[in-house]
């Protein structure tokens, strides 16, 4: 049946895309790229009516909610016109949430047309107030404009949803203020251990900067108290509610925690890769199927056969090993750079 919904193997229905539309970024996040970051060739890059067709092939397969990342989603050239056509799906009804993850840094700029175009959350990339810290974690990037496009987007409409990478010793310090900073402003905030992604992730892990979000979520009990929310979105966060203020917080922990049984995800990379697992290798390939013939036939096939070996779970699951034997114990687990799969 061509239009079946899309179940996998341990019949997990896959109703959730992420899309990444560029392998590019205007900052060089040190634990997600290395300062000479090699890129794509641009033409290997799907053009953007080809990654609209992509994900309107996986609307029609029962996909629901589809996140565009990157990289840097806002670098792309042309991604507006992608948002716009992308948001019939949100217009028929067919697709349910269409987001992004983003860096913030142009996001005054565009806040106003993506919530044109029906985009109803957005999730920002932000780790520290400190504008000499901001710096030094993504090399190339500047604070204000980001605080500013996370204003942007507050007044556009937009929930916003702070994603923030926990660093030991980098941004420890900053526990409470950043809590407190989302809690005034109403932003949803979830914390992110980091990851063995790509093959200079060794070095955020070497220098120790790996903080385990245990300890983070213990730190926040204790001042905030915080009652379990039975919240699940399929992935890997889990929430709590703090006491004190009411927030809502959010923890992924991809290294401590398995929360493969309930996947509904799927990520596809700016050239037509599909991976099936974030922490596995395998991946299929439907940048051929797609310029093949523009009929959707071979592509919707393609996806079909991808979907039915997607794997029972991720690697990084090392609960089941002897206790995490500190940092070394899970360097340079994936050779993919995040800004590749787009996280
Ligand atoms: N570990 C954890 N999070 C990472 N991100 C990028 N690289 C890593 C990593 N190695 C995060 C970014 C952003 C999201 C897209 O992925 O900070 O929040
Ligand atoms: Fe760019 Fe995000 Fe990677 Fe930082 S983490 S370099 S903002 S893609």
């Amino acid at each position: 049946m061509q239009n079946a919904p899309l179940i996998d193997p341990f019949a997990r229905a896959i109703t959730y895309l992420r899309l990444s539309v560029t392998d590019r970024c205007d900052f060089r996040c040190t634990y997600c790229m290395s300062e000479a970051m090699q890129f794509l060739p641009r033409a290997d890059l799907l053009t953007l009516e080809e990654l609209d067709r992509l994900s309107s092939a996986f609307i029609a397969l029962g996909v629901r909610k589809l996140r565009i990342t990157g990289g840097e989603p806002l670098v792309r050239k042309g991604i507006m016109t992608l948002f716009q056509s992308l948001s019939r799906h949100l217009a028929s009804g067919a697709l349910e949430d269409l987001t992004l993850t983003t860096n913030g840094s142009q996001l005054a700029r565009y806040a106003d047309d993506l919530a044109a175009c029906g985009v109803r959350r957005i999730n920002v990339s932000l780790d520290t107030l400190d504008a000499d810290k901001f710096a030094a974690i993504t090399r190339w990037g500047k604070l204000g404009p980001v605080l500013d496009g996370i204003a942007a987007a507050q007044a556009a409409g937009m929930r916003v949803k702070i994603n923030t990478v926990a660093l030991k010793g980098v941004n420890e310090d900053e526990l409470f203020t950043l809590t407190d900073w989302c809690a005034k402003a109403g932003h949803d905030l979830t914390f992110i251990e980091v990851m063995p992604m790509g093959e200079d992730m060794g070095d955020a892990l070497r220098l120790g900067q790996y903080w385990p979000l245990t300890d983070l979520r213990a730190r926040l009990a204790a001042r905030y108290g915080m009652t379990e929310l039975p919240l699940r979105t399929g992935g890997p966060a889990r929430y709590v509610r703090l006491d004190a203020t009411g927030q809502q917080i959010g923890f992924i922990t991809p290294l401590t925690h398995n929360f493969c049984e309930s996947c509904n995800r799927v990520r596809a990379t700016c050239t037509g890769q599909l991976y099936m697992c974030l922490g596995q290798n395998d991946m299929a390939d439907l940048r051929a199927p797609l310029r093949a013939s523009s009929d959707d036939a071979a592509l919707t096939a393609a996806i079909r056969a991808a979907i039915a070996r997607k794997p029972k779970g991720h690697d990084f699951d090392y609960t089941r090993a002897p206790a995490l034997a500190g940092a070394g114990a899970v360097k340079g687990q994936m050779p993919r750079h995040m800004s590749h799969t787009g996280g």
